[in-house]
């Protein structure tokens, strides 16, 4: 399962920090256990990465995936945060990496099956994927910026001071999502 999980998104294999790496990838595993969805579904490019822009899911196949989505805010974060990090940010990159590659994990808790459909679920409308993500990585050894960036990504945190690290998982999500629903969509 970890090789899969390691193959599925490859930027965790930057991760310095095998302690961590290691956290991510059981985070990952639970995550599924506890979902509906398997580690197949990941692979096979079915889930999309969001319900909110109808056009990514026809017949039943995700044009843009939930596993696409994951690693395209990844590499966007990295590239944010290099930048950020020459001018001194100081940004720990592991930590960034874990974050990105983490912010969307609840998704496959809020989401279900209906009628062969990916469809959000009763516990997803009421509490959604950031705060359902970061339940499950409470549970493990995940540096606080870590676990404020999947409880935060999103407008959970909004009106909150959020640190940089994110602030750039926040942006770096809210560019790709914005991007794809006003621009790349095909339809
Ligand atoms: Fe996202």
């Amino acid at each position: 399962m970890e090789e899969r999980i390691m193959k599925l998104f490859p930027r965790l294999a930057d991760i310095t920090n095998s302690s961590l790496r290691g956290t991510v990838i059981e985070i990952w595993k639970e995550t599924v256990e506890q979902s509906e969805f398997s580690l197949d579904d990941l692979e096979a490019s079915i889930i999309p990465f969001t319900l909110l822009i109808s056009e990514l899911v026809e017949n039943g196949i995700a044009q843009t995936t939930f596993v696409d989505h994951t690693n395209e805010v990844t590499e966007a974060a990295i590239c944010l945060a290099t930048s950020l990090n020459r001018s001194g940010a100081g940004i720990d990159m592991d930590n960034l990496i874990a974050a990105a590659n983490l912010h969307d994990v609840g998704k496959l808790l809020e989401y279900s099956w209906k009628d062969g459909a990916v469809v959000q679920n009763q516990r997803g409308k009421m509490l959604r994927h950031p705060f359902l993500g970061a339940a499950v990585a409470t549970k493990y050894d995940v540096p606080l910026d870590v676990l404020q960036a999947i409880f935060g990504h999103s407008k959970e945190m909004a009106d909150e001071k959020r640190s940089l690290l994110c602030k750039v998982v926040n942006r770096a999500d809210f560019f790709y999502f914005t991007a794809i629903k006003e621009y790349l969509v095909r339809v």
